[in-house]
C-alpha cells in the first residue's frame, strides 16, 4: 500500500492519457523516493484505461539497499541496450531478427509499422546513473517513438531541457500525515501507539523517504536499540550504514559534479550548507556567498548540474535551495 501518493498517480494517469501531451514521462528524484513504486501503481491501475494495448517493462536497476544496511551492486549487464530492448520487444510483442546487432534497429522498425490502433507504453525503470540516461534518449529518444506511444522513465537525474517533448514529475518525501501513516503501519504495537511527537525524530532524519523510514523501522524492530541510538546510527556518515545510504541515494551524483564541475567547486557548494541547519534551506544568493565561489558562471553551473543530479534541491519558484539532512550530516561531518 503507498501512503500519499494519490494526487500524484492521477497527474501522471493524466499525463499517460493525454495522447497529445509529452510522450516521454519521466519521474525524477533521489533514490527511495518511491519512483518505481508509483510508476508501477500507476500503470496497474490506468494503462489499459489511458488506451495502451500493448505494455513493456524493464529496469536498469544496479543498486540495492536492503533492510539491513547493506548495499549490494549489480553488474550494469542488465544495461545493455540490445538486451534492454530484447526485453521489451518480447513483452510487446514486437519480432527481432536473429542476428543481435541489428536488434535495435528491428525494434524502431517493429514500432512504427504497428497500426495505428495499437499504442505502447515502455517503461524504463531505474535510471540510476547519468549514462543510463543518456542512452535511453539515445536509443528510445525521438526518432525511434512518437503519438501514439509513450514512454515512461524512473530516474534520478533531472531531463528537462535536455529532451524534447518531456514532462517531469519530481517525487518528494511524505508529508507529515502520510510519513506517520506509514511509519504505524510498518511497526509493532509499541510504534503504532507511539505519539506523532515521539515519531517524528524518524520523519525529520528520513526527511519523508520511504526506502528509509522503512529501512529505519526494520533497524528499530530487529535490533532492540532505544529510538535515539537508531538515529545516531542512520546519522554516523563514518559508519556502514550512513555511507551506504548516502552511495545509494546519491549513487554516483557526487563523483559526477565532481567530474563535470572540478573538485574544488563540487565541494565547496555543498559545504556551503554547511552554516546552516541539517535541511535548512538558503537563498541564492547566501548560498553563493557561502560557497565562496567567486565567479559568477562557475557558481551557476556548479548550481545547476547539482541540482539536475538530485544533491541539491530547490523550492519556492528556485528562490530557496537545500538538501537533505543526511547529506548534509556526510557533508559537514568530513
Ligand atoms: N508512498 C509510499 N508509501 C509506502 N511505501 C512506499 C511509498 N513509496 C515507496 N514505498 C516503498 O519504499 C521503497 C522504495 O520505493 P522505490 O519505488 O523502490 O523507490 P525508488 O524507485 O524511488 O528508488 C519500496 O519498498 C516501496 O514499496
Ligand atoms: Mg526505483
Amino acid at each position: 500500500q503507498l501512503f500519499g501518493a494519490d494526487t500524484l498517480i492521477e497527474k501522471i494517469k493524466d499525463d499517460l492519457s493525454v495522447p497529445q501531451a509529452a510522450w516521454i514521462i519521466s519521474l525524477c528524484g533521489e533514490g527511495g523516493l518511491g519512483k518505481t513504486a508509483i510508476a508501477y501503481e500507476t500503470v496497474a491501475r490506468y494503462a489499459a484505461a489511458a488506451g495502451f494495448t500493448r505494455i513493456g517493462w524493464v529496469s536498469a536497476k544496479t543498486l540495492q539497499l536492503l533492510p539491513d544496511g547493506a548495499l549490494l551492486r549489480y553488474g550494469s549487464a542488465e544495461l545493455h541496450w540490445n538486451n534492454l530492448v530484447k526485453k521489451l520487444a518480447d513483452q510487446l510483442g514486437i519480432h527481432l531478427g536473429d542476428n543481435s546487432s541489428g536488434w535495435i534497429s528491428d525494434f524502431q522498425r517493429g514500432i512504427r509499422s504497428l497500426p495505428p490502433s495499437e499504442r505502447c507504453l515502455l517503461i524504463v525503470d531505474n535510471l540510476e546513473t547519468v549514462d543510463d540516461v543518456d542512452e535511453v534518449i539515445q536509443y528510445l529518444g525521438s526518432n525511434t517513438l512518437a503519438n501514439p506511444h509513450k514512454i515512461l522513465l524512473t530516474t534520478r537525474h533531472a531531463l528537462l531541457g535536455k529532451v524534447q517533448y518531456l514532462v517531469e514529475r519530481h517525487i518528494k518525501g511524505l508529508e507529515l500525515e502520510s510519513a506517520l501513516r506509514f511509519i504505524r503501519s510498518l511497526g509493532n504495537d509499541a510504534i503504532e501507539e507511539a505519539s506523532d511527537d515521539e515519531l517524528r525524530p524518524i520523519i525529520e532524519v528520513t526527511e519523508g523517504n520511504p526506502l528509509l523510514i522503512k529501512l529505519f523501522v526494520t533497524r528499530l524492530l530487529t535490533s532492540h536499540l532505544p529510538l535515539a541510538f537508531v538515529l545516531a546510527e542512520l546519522q554516523a556518515v563514518n559508519q556502514h550504514l550512513g555511507r551506504n545510504i548516502i552511495d545509494y541515494l546519491y549513487a554516483e551524483s557526487l563523483s559526477v559534479l565532481e567530474q563535470d564541475c572540478g573538485k574544488d567547486a563540487a565541494h565547496w557548494i555543498l559545504n556551503a550548507f554547511c552554516p546552516l541547519g541539517a535541511g535548512e534551506s538558503v537563498s541564492y544568493e547566501a548560498l553563493r556567498s557561502y560557497s565562496g565561489i567567486e565567479d559568477e558562471e562557475t557558481f551557476r553551473k556548479t548550481l545547476r548540474v547539482a541540482c539536475d543530479l538530485s544533491l541539491i534541491r530547490t523550492s519556492k519558484l528556485n528562490s530557496r535551495y537545500s538538501i537533505h539532512s543526511l547529506l548534509w550530516k556526510f557533508v559537514c561531518d568530513h
